[in-house]
């Protein structure tokens, strides 16, 4: 509590100082809202395109409907030639799977008679006219019906404002609206009920909807609503139909039969024990304004808060303001965190990709502080981690530095999660934990934070306990439709393997590949929180963090490089067969999840030094590296997501985020340098195709976000290693309110050529020999300090003290028995 007031001041006087510069003009909210093909979504970012505040419940935008269905990505509502079905106020932002959310919406109409049916939105759906235009904050398109829309959003609360040419003026409120999974049945949402009541004041409208299913197959979501019109409607009326949405899921609903009419019935409708869809239609007639501007606040907890929210939060009809203040939340609390030159001479292009990817990482998860329906407590509220697995490579290492506040209150929230419902979530959304995609990956989270020193009012106590349940109980299987072998919905489901032969096997689990990788970086990461909470266990999960070595295959070969991650049975021995450079489908059910065996021989981020001397030594190491980088190589067809990727390393995806940085293991960091520009140079633009494969909830922006720093950092270690930035001078605000200065002399200086390769580095003056550091080194990360970059052309190996360290470093008995 304290703390929050302390920095309110803070953040007050930092205003005063630095919020001079309006970092949203160089924000494209576009880039990666369209895939490899032009005019879809498909293949594409995923993302949200609309308006809404850092974390904000809120998140207004249009839903579509794009056809062919088969390349339907409907994910942020958002598709580039998709027709408008609604507007609604939940989104998601970067995500793949099955769309969640999308309501509770409304639909501007200029006529609702045959042939539209208003529980059939093929019948009013609306192409656009011309492009939409979208900033910080705001999202304006125009409708085939000639209607103008403008959005903003505050916390919990959208105001939108139509603009009719004349004519008939209509809003539906349609309770049923969601976004569907168009070509795919089990993730799919699905409508459970709602309700709807229209206020005799003339303005105003309450109710409810539940929505259940999508990515994480989750319960019902129900959401209170309370939306009111600037100018009073002359007629409204609230209507019902029969449920037509499949299901299939013990809700009933008339799945194959035909779309009914509406009936009318008065002031009110509510869904009943039919699940009947509910709704209603608000009209102006002639005389009314042409511009019809509609205020909602959305509550998890009740109508009377979503009445409250909209009153408090957008006192004023005046959507430009509202807007405003978002742009001014945006730069105050995200954009000048990361400060950096943006004058005339300023590469425009490099800003665009710094403060949009700034933006795209600040989306979810979705603060909803005071909105839990589950149970009391004073503990914070968050939703919409989607998911863990995305998040922790390296996207929460950057939420602590630069938003200490807000990332203590989301570890909090996970810490309060594990105790009233028993699990940490590794996704979670709809206020329902799942899908778990390999490890319990909010153990490295944690693990992250506590080792740079976050405290603040998290117990770590129970900290402790929640990831040691993690890594101790099996989850209780969910019958989830994919995995017949497993839980997806928390924890580790392979535990039953993972305890007592140290590996998760090819024959008893799913994912056998992934799963040991992740367990063995999870039970590092206990290990890490039990060094300070339970030092009796650290030497416990130290030794199972080196089950990875059990699955290790001295003797695979693949591309004349041998020694792979291989899936191995109980009994012990190998699958010999496996394809090293193909993972299949690479799915659920499969042994090595969105990454292949050569992939995730790589990913091994606490015990480098062991998979190194497995390799082969640091000479084999390195060719195998250079090898993963070259075209033609990648054993697996990635189709229209691979966006032309022909290497095995695949940066459109986490598990190979840290691979090219992998040479500073060898002290070649140049060679990382090269590597991961080279990579973002490939991938990366201010375009709206501008971003490898799906956002992730920020996670792929995050990770250029750090080679801009010239920064990575290693998940679950205060390690960071040191590459190259893309400026000339950063002022990064750390630890709340002070300053960390990253310096880089020489970039780009030398007759235009690319001059980026490190010839020395320098912290608070201090010459520095390694090619790391420590977050408390010097203190740098806590009271910030300086960073200092000598850049130039030669590619130069600099770097004369120790590798990064291998904190996870173990020689299991039997290799040392072994030649
Ligand atoms: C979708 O279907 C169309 C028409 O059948 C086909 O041409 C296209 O290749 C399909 N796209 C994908 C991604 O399967
Ligand atoms: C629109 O109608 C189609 C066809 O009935 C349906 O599949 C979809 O779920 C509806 N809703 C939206 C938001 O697309
Ligand atoms: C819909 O399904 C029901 C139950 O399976 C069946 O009796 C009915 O004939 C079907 N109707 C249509 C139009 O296919
Ligand atoms: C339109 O609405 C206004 C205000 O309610 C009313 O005075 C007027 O008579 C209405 N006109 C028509 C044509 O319905
Ligand atoms: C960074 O901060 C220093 C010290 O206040 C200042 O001199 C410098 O201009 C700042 N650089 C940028 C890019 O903001
Ligand atoms: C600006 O930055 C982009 C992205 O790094 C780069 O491609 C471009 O060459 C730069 N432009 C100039 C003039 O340096
Ligand atoms: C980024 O791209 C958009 C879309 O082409 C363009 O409008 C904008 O000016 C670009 N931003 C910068 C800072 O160059
Ligand atoms: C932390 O949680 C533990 C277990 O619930 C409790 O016993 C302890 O009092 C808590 N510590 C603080 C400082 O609240
Ligand atoms: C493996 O090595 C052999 C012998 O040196 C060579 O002929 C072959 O081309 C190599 N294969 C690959 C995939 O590099
Ligand atoms: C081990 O188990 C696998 C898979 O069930 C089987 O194919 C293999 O023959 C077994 N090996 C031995 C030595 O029992
Ligand atoms: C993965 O498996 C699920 C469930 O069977 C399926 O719906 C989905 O399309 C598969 N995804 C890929 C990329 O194969
Ligand atoms: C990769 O394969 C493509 C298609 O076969 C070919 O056009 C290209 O030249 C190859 N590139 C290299 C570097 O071998």
């Amino acid at each position: 509590m304290q703390l929050r007031g302390v920095h309110v001041v803070l953040s007050f006087l930092f205003r005063c100082i630095a919020a001079d510069v309006d970092y949203t003009r160089f924000v494209n909210p576009f880039i990666g809202s369209e895939g490899a093909i032009p005019g879809y979504a498909y293949g594409g970012g995923d993302i949200f395109v609309g308006g809404t505040l850092p974390f904000g419940m809120v998140k207004v935008g249009i839903d579509t409907y794009e056809e062919a269905v088969n390349m339907s990505a409907l994910n942020g509502g958002w598709t580039p030639k998709g027709k408008v079905t609604g507007i609604s106020l939940l989104h998601e932002s970067g995500t793949g799977g099955g769309p969640k959310y999308g309501f509770p919406a409304q639909m501007p109409l200029t006529s609702i008679s045959e042939p539209i049916n208003l529980l059939d939105n093929r019948t009013y759906w609306q192409s656009r006219v011309g492009d939409d235009s979208a900033s910080v904050g705001h999202f304006r398109t125009k409708l085939e019906n000639g209607v103008t829309v403008e959005l903003s959003a505050t916390r919990h609360a959208g105001i939108m404002e139509y603009t009719f040419l004349g004519g008939e003026k209509h809003v539906l409120v349609d309770m049923s609206h969601y976004l569907p999974h168009v070509s795919r049945a089990w993730d799919s949402q699905f409508y459970t009920g709602g309700e709807i009541e229209i206020q005799s004041n003339g303005a105003t409208y309450t109710g409810y909807t539940s929505i259940a299913g999508g990515w994480n197959v989750g319960p019902p979501v129900t959401i209170f609503v309370c939306g009111e019109f600037n100018v009073p409607f002359q007629r409204a009326k609230a209507f019902s139909g029969r449920n037509t949405f499949p299901t299939g899921r013990h809700f009933r609903s008339f799945n194959n039969g035909s779309i009914p009419q509406p009936t009318f019935q008065g002031n009110s409708a509510r869904s009943g024990p039919m699940n009947d869809r509910v709704g209603a239609v608000f009209s102006w007639n002639d005389t009314s304004p042409s511009q019809i501007k509609s205020r909602v606040g959305i509550s998890f907890m009740s109508v009377e808060k979503a009445c409250a929210y909209k009153n408090e939060e957008l006192a004023s009809w005046d959507l430009q303001k509202t807007a405003q203040s978002a742009r001014d939340e945006w730069n105050r609390d995200v954009f000048s965190k990361i400060r950096v030159d943006t004058g005339e001479s300023a590469n425009k292009t490099r800003l665009a990709l710094l403060y949009s990817s700034l933006y795209f990482m600040h989306l979810i998860p979705s603060e909803r502080i005071g909105e839990n329906p589950l149970w009391e407590s004073d503990e914070p509220y968050w939703d919409d981690f989607y998911t863990m697995w995305d998040l922790f490579r390296n996207q929460v290492s950057l939420w602590h530095l630069i938003q200490p506040t807000y990332y203590e209150s989301m570890i909090r929230a996970l810490i309060d999660i594990f105790r009233k419902e028993g699990f940490l979530p590794d996704g979670r959304s709809g206020n329902y934990n799942g899908l778990v995609q390999g490890g319990s990956n909010a153990d490295n989270v944690l693990a992250d934070a506590y080792v740079k020193g976050l405290r603040g009012a998290i117990n770590w106590t129970e900290g402790y306990a929640a990831v040691k349940k993690d890594a101790e109980v099996l989850p209780f299987y969910d019958i989830n439709p994919v995995d017949p072998q497993g839980s997806l919905k928390e924890g580790r489901g392979a535990l039953d393997d993972w305890v007592p032969l140290g590996y998760v096997s090819a024959d008893r689990n799913t994912r056998c590949i992934s799963k040991t990788v992740e367990y063995a970086l999870n039970d590092f990461a206990l290990s890490q929180i039990a060094t300070g909470e339970a030092p009796g266990d650290r030497e416990l999960y130290l030794r199972r963090s080196a089950g990875w070595q059990l699955s290790w295959d001295h003797q695979a070969v693949s591309r004349n490089f041998s020694g792979f991650i291989m899936p191995r049975y109980s009994n012990g021995t190998f699958e010999k067969t496996y394809d090293i450079t193909n993972c299949g489908d690479c799915n659920w059910s499969d042994e090595s999840y969105e990454g292949t065996a050569f992939e995730y021989s790589f990913v091994i981020p606490h015990d480098a030094k062991t998979m190194i001397r497995f390799m082969g030594g640091p000479k084999h190491f390195e060719e195998r590296l250079d090898y993963v980088f070259k075209p033609n190589t990648s054993g697996v067809d990635l189709g229209v997501n691979g966006l032309g990727i022909t290497t095995i390393m695949n940066i459109a995806n986490e598990p190979d985020f840290a691979t090219p940085y992998l040479y500073n293991y060898i002290n070649k960091q140049y060679k990382s340098v090269q590597r991961s520009r080279a990579l973002a140079n490939d991938f990366y633009f201010n375009t709206s195709n501008g971003i490898p494969g799906n956002s992730d909830a920020g996670a792929l922006n995050c990770w250029l976000i750090w080679q801009m720093l010239g920064m990575y950092p290693i998940v679950t270690t205060p390690v960071y290693l040191l590459e190259s930035p893309w400026f000339h001078d950063i002022n990064m605000t750390v630890n709340h309110d002070k300053t960390l200065r990253i310096r880089a002399d020489g970039l780009d200086e030398e007759d235009g050529r690319a001059c980026f390769y490190v010839q020395g580095v320098s912290i608070n003056g201090v010459q520095w020999d390694r090619n790391w550091f420590e977050h408390g080194d010097m203190d740098i990360m806590t009271e910030g300090g300086e960073i200092k970059f000598q850049l130039g052309c030669e590619m130069k190996q600099w770097e004369t003290s120790n590798v990064p360290p291998s904190p996870g470093h173990i020689v299991l008995d039997h290799e040392l028995e072994s030649p």
